[in-house]
Formats: C-alpha cells, structure tokens, sequence
C-alpha cells in the first residue's frame, strides 16, 4: 500500500520533470515549485518530522496499554493517564510537563515512560524525538560538570528548537549531581520564553529510586494489615515520600529547589511487585517472544526470584527486572 502510493507519487513528479523542457519559462517555475512540494511530502512521509502525522496522543492506546501491559500499578497508571491526557489536550500549557517517577527497581519506572512515548511518538522510543540520558551512561564523571551543564543545555534548546513536543527522559535522577540538575531547572519554569525558544510542549520525565523504601513500607504495613493493595491511596504515599524525599541527604535531585518551586506536577509513586505481578510478567513475555504463555514455567520463573522481607516474603527485590534472563533458561 505504502510503496505503491510512493511509486505513483514519483512517477508524477518524473513525468513532471521531463515535460518542464517543452513549457515556458512560468510554467516551468510551476512545475518545478509542485516538484519541490512533492519532493518534500515524499520526504515527510518517509522520515520522521515535527507534525501531527508523526506526534499525536493515542488516549485510547495509552490507557489500555496501562491497563493491560503495566501491572500492580495502579495509583501510577491512573496519575500518569490523567496527566498526559490533560497536558496534550491543553492548547496552551504554561509549563512543560515534568512527572517525578519513584520507587523500587524493577516495577516499571521506565517501562511505563516507554508506553507513554509509543502512545506519543509514532516511532516510540526509537523517535527523533525522545531523548533519554542515565547519569552513569551520559554524565559520569563528577570533575566534567561544567562540560556537561553547557551540553546538557545546548542539547535540550537544540532539541526543543527543532520540535516543541520533545520528550526527554533522566533515569538514575538520584544519581544526578544537583548542579547539572540545577542546569535544567530554567526548561522546567514557568517562562512563556527563554532566548526565544518556548518549552512549554515538552515533556521531562525523572526516574528514581528515592522514596522507594517509604512507599515500600506503606505496601507492607497494608499488607499485614489485610487490606488489599488496590485499597492503598496516593494520600497514603504523599506525606511519607515527599519527606523521605526531602530528608534524603545522598539525593541530588533534593538539593536542588525543584520540589519547592513547584516545577514537578506530579510525583508518581510505584508500588513494589508481588509473586503474582512477577508470574504477570513473565507470561506478558512469553507472549511477546511468540510462545503460549504458560502458567508452569511463570510459576517457576517466579519462584526463582528473591522475596523480601526475609520472613515474610512480599515483593520482589528486583521486581520484574530479572524475569527476561530467567525466561531464557527455562524456555
Ligand atoms: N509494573 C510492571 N508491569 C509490567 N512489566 C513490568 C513492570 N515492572 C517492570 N516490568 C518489566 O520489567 C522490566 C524492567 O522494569 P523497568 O521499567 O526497567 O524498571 P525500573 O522501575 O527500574 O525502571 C520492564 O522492561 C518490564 O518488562
Ligand atoms: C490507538 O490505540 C488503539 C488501542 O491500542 C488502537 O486500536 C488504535 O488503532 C490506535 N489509533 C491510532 C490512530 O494509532
Ligand atoms: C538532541 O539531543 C541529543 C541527545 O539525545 C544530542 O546528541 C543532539 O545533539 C541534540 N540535538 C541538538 C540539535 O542539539
């Protein structure tokens, strides 16, 4: 379908071309204009560029994805719907959109920012325009801060220049140092402008571990309690993460004033997975990789994973990370 339309498209700009010798002058500036506005929707329908046909929120897509891909989650899913949603159907934003995710490893921090930019992006996290640094990978050493700031700088205004709807992802944030996460704090402001670039269609993501243990906490206190998890509330986590967040000397991202100028609009709370979240996962996978799910081998997969508190054994430590590797033996 896609090259048969290619293939007509180039073959009326060729005719085009070859009948430019045996017109005048005007008429040749015509057809060679309608050859250029061709030649470019050729291009744009072959290559990823800054407009609706590439960037466009799939409300629908994302919320079943959340529904159906992302597990035990659901204090995060319901926020980050509700946020997305209500930022890119907002014509006139006055901020970019800055989500704060916490919590253990493994339960889905940078899984769900995949989802939200597949529902986003047309080409996902492979688009043009995502963006995703980890501390260790693009700023590892502490003595080339100034070197990194003007990068990191130069990089988000460059982007941002090119594509207003620029998504850009930190993983590890507390692994950041605070003076380069100081460096983004102007991209994250109210401004309606800074050098002439306007910030307020992007989307940053943080990723992080702080706060992990007092969400931690919470999951296990309503566990012994026999509540279910379902019943756990964002009320229940706010307080509690925000001052271990606060409190966390280590964090950088706390060093800095982004939590008290408001420049993060939501602070979305993962919860740790259980057994049955871990044999959910492994059955997606197994899906995804062709095979038929089945329910032995996810049993066994998720009997191989190390449970903590050493007595009760509730959640996994690495929550969903390890399945991937573990499937591979057992397959
Ligand atoms: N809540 C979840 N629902 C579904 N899959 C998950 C979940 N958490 C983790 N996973 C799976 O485990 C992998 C690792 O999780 P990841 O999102 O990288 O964890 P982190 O919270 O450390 O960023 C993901 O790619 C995904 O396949
Ligand atoms: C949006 O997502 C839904 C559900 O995944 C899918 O059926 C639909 O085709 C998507 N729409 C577009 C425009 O991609
Ligand atoms: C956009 O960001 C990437 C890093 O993800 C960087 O390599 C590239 O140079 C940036 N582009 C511009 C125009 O600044």
């Amino acid at each position: 379908m896609k090259a048969t339309h290619l293939y007509l498209l180039l073959h009326v700009f060729l005719s085009a071309s070859v009948l430019v010798h045996t017109f005048e002058p005007f008429t040749t500036a015509l057809v060679v204009g309608l050859g250029a506005t061709l030649g470019r929707t050729i291009y744009n329908y072959l290559h990823e560029s800054c407009d609706s046909k590439w960037i466009a929120l799939n409300a629908t897509g994302l919320q079943v994805d959340l529904e159906n891909k992302m597990f035990g989650q659901h204090i995060a899913s319901r926020i980050i719907l509700k946020a997305v949603n209500g930022f890119i159907t907002n014509d006139n934003p006055k901020k970019p959109l800055v989500l704060s995710l916490h919590g253990w490893t493994g339960t889905g921090k940078n899984f769900v920012s995949q989802l939200i930019a597949d529902n986003i992006y047309k080409e996902g996290m492979d688009s043009n325009f995502v963006h995703m640094f980890t501390s260790e990978l693009h700023f590892p050493h502490s003595s080339h801060l100034d070197t990194y700031k003007s990068q990191l700088q130069q990089w988000i205004k460059g982007n941002v220049s090119n594509c207003a709807q620029s998504m850009f992802i930190f993983d590890e944030m507390d692994k950041m140092h605070p003076g380069l996460i100081d460096s983004i704090k102007p991209y994250l402001d109210y401004y309606d402008k800074l050098d002439g670039v306007s910030y307020r269609k992007a989307i940053f993501i943080f990723l992080s571990n702080a706060g992990g243990e007092s969400i931690t906490q919470t999951a296990l206190d309503f566990w012994k309690a026999g509540r279910a998890r379902e019943e756990i509330e964002l009320k229940d986590l706010e307080t509690l993460l925000s001052l271990a967040v606060f409190n966390n000397k280590k964090s950088g991202l706390w060093h800095t004033s982004l939590i008290d100028k408001n420049l993060v609009d939501f602070f979305v709370p993962f919860l740790p997975l259980e057994y049955r979240h871990v044999v959910q996962c492994a059955m997606a996978e197994m899906k995804a990789r062709g095979h038929r799910p089945d329910r032995g081998v996810a049993d066994q997969v998720a009997k191989d994973v190390v449970y903590f508190p050493k007595s009760e054994r509730v959640f996994s430590v690495k929550g969903c990370k390890t399945i991937q590797s573990k499937l591979d033996y057992y397959l």
